[in-house]
């Protein structure tokens, strides 16, 4: 049996981090359970220190998970932050602290403004007072890939002695070279005592587009747990990504002698499902989960795929849940049908939340005849944005045209059931729109980006709009919307954004 590398699953955590990318907590439970349908090892659900809603998160995905996962929850080693995530795995079966702190010179010097001696104090201070509450955790050297190698042996030792059961070895600014990565993982696994009886972590930043192949080098050289996110998704340039680093070790597993345990399968359902909550669109040609990942164009490729399918293609794109779309439903499809297609999709829906989508299926199944998987998943995603949502969208009428000034009627319903309708003039239909929908909201906000993607192929497809908008103090929010009608679509990612910058002023954030 090949080595087993654990997946620590950071995008509801280090993912967040993106600008703009932010989940509230029913979202970070949809993309929790899609995480245990991959099978990872560990999900790092929040750091909950930093907000209500980020405990909240912890405590609930502690709950979900049940022992299907370690649920772990990041903080600084400070005692408060260490107390708060006890508090928040409270209920968690299996239960995991991540505390640590930074260890270059210049996080030292610069940030902490303390000496390697204060360091090496700190790391076994932070260790050992999450030690009275968890057996299980884990330290990070954050900045490690900047560090001196002999101090970083140094601190790593400090962590083993005082009980880390696994030491988190990231490349927090992306700047390492994979080999000059790999020879540090390789210098701690021989100059640390009692490192064969910990797991060791690599966590890498994608600023220099290495951060697969940095987690990669540290595999060969004995990590055996790769932090990592849906899409890549983290601050600044990312993280490594779940699906390339999975794939990797899946397409070599003999010469690394290393495998996984993730449900490769779910891959392209995770990546939809991560991009559409958070509104941060997949490349076109990203590994394993971009459109064009298993597309050839040109005749010389296709013509060798036709006769064999690895002349180009080192992966079946069914292996990752990628494939042609499937058209499974029409306008006669009944109850029984969309729940069955649902479940095999990975939606257990059930009663009135089961009405809803069947009601906006049918709606859309009217429209256009056939209904395909991604239009099933565009419905569910739509369903979920709406339930936390403060406004919701009444309805919503637009004239414009040449020589016309468009004008846009517009009514929102509040959360008390009220509703309210407005008029509006503006240079362009969705200007007039937006001014609407501000006139009835009435909070500070700048609209800094809009698009629209067609959610299937054909003339019928629904238009999927993402907006992001910069509320007062520089936050940004997505917001996403779907529809047949791409003005009622664009209204409803303006909402969805609003919804979340006024949901995050309730909670303080
Ligand atoms: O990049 C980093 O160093 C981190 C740590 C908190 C693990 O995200
Ligand atoms: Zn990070």
């Amino acid at each position: 049996m090949t080595r087993k590398i654990h997946i620590f699953d950071t995008t509801l955590r280090d993912g967040e981090q993106s600008p703009g990318a932010s989940m509230n907590t029913e979202e970070k439970l949809v993309v929790a359970r899609q995480l245990l349908r991959l099978n990872v090892d560990v999900i790092e659900a929040g750091f909950p220190i930093s907000s209500p809603g980020d405990f909240e998160s912890v405590r609930r995905i502690a709950e979900l998970a049940g022992d299907q996962a370690v649920v772990c929850g990041l903080t600084r080693a400070v005692e408060k932050d260490i107390d708060c995530a006890a508090d928040a795995l409270k209920y968690a079966k299996r239960p995991r602290i991540h505390t640590g702190l930074g260890v270059s010179p210049s996080h030292l010097r610069d940030k902490l403004r303390i000496t390697e001696d204060e360091c090496i104090e700190r790391t076994i201070k932070c260790v050992s007072y999450a030690k009275k509450y968890v057996e299980d955790v884990q330290f990070y050297a954050e900045d490690a890939g900047r560090s001196d190698y002999d101090f970083l042996v140094r601190v790593i030792q400090a962590a083993v002695d005082a009980g880390a059961t696994v030491v988190n070895i990231p490349d927090t600014t992306g700047y390492s070279l994979p080999e000059e990565f790999g020879a540090r993982i390789k210098y701690l696994m021989e100059g640390v005592r009692g490192i064969e009886n910990v797991t060791v972590a690599v966590h890498c930043h994608n600023d220099l587009g290495m951060a697969t192949a940095l987690a990669m080098a540290g595999v060969k050289n004995g990590a055996t747990q790769i932090e990592c996110t849906i899409n890549g998704l983290g601050e600044r340039a990312g993280n490594t990504a779940m699906e390339e680093v999975v794939m990797a070790i899946k397409m070599h597993e003999e010469e690394l002698d290393a495998h996984t345990d993730i449900n490769t399968r779910e891959f392209v359902k995770a990546s939809r499902l991560v991009s559409s909550i958070t509104g941060m669109n997949v490349q076109a040609n990203k590994a394993i989960v971009g459109a064009n990942a298993f597309a050839h164009s040109s005749g010389i490729h296709q013509d060798g795929v036709l006769k064999k399918r690895d002349t180009y293609e080192i992966i079946d794109p069914a292996d990752v849940g990628a494939g042609a779309s499937q058209i499974v439903l029409t306008a006669r499809s009944g109850h029984a049908a969309l729940k069955h297609r649902l479940e095999e999709l990975g939606y257990e829906l059930e009663g009135e939340a089961l009405d809803q989508v069947y009601e906006a299926f049918l709606n859309l199944a009217d429209k256009k005849k056939e209904v395909y998987d991604e239009d099933l998943e565009s419905l569910i995603n739509e369903r979920d944005r709406n339930e936390s949502a403060l406004y919701t969208l009444e309805s919503v009428q637009i004239s414009c045209g040449f020589p016309l000034t468009p004008t846009a009627t517009l009514t929102l319903k509040d959360a008390e059931g009220e509703t309210r309708t407005v008029c509006e003039y503006g240079t362009g239909p969705i200007d007039a729109v937006y001014k609407a929908v501000n006139k009835i909201i009435e909070v500070e906000n700048d609209l800094a980006e809009f698009s629209v993607q067609s959610v299937t192929r054909g003339i019928d497809a629904l238009g999927e709009v993402t907006v992001r908008v910069t509320a007062e103090g520089g936050k940004v929010y997505t917001g996403r919307g779907a529809d047949g009608d791409i003005i009622v679509s664009s209204t409803k990612a303006y909402l969805n954004a609003l919804n979340r910058l006024l949901l995050d002023k309730q909670e303080g954030r």
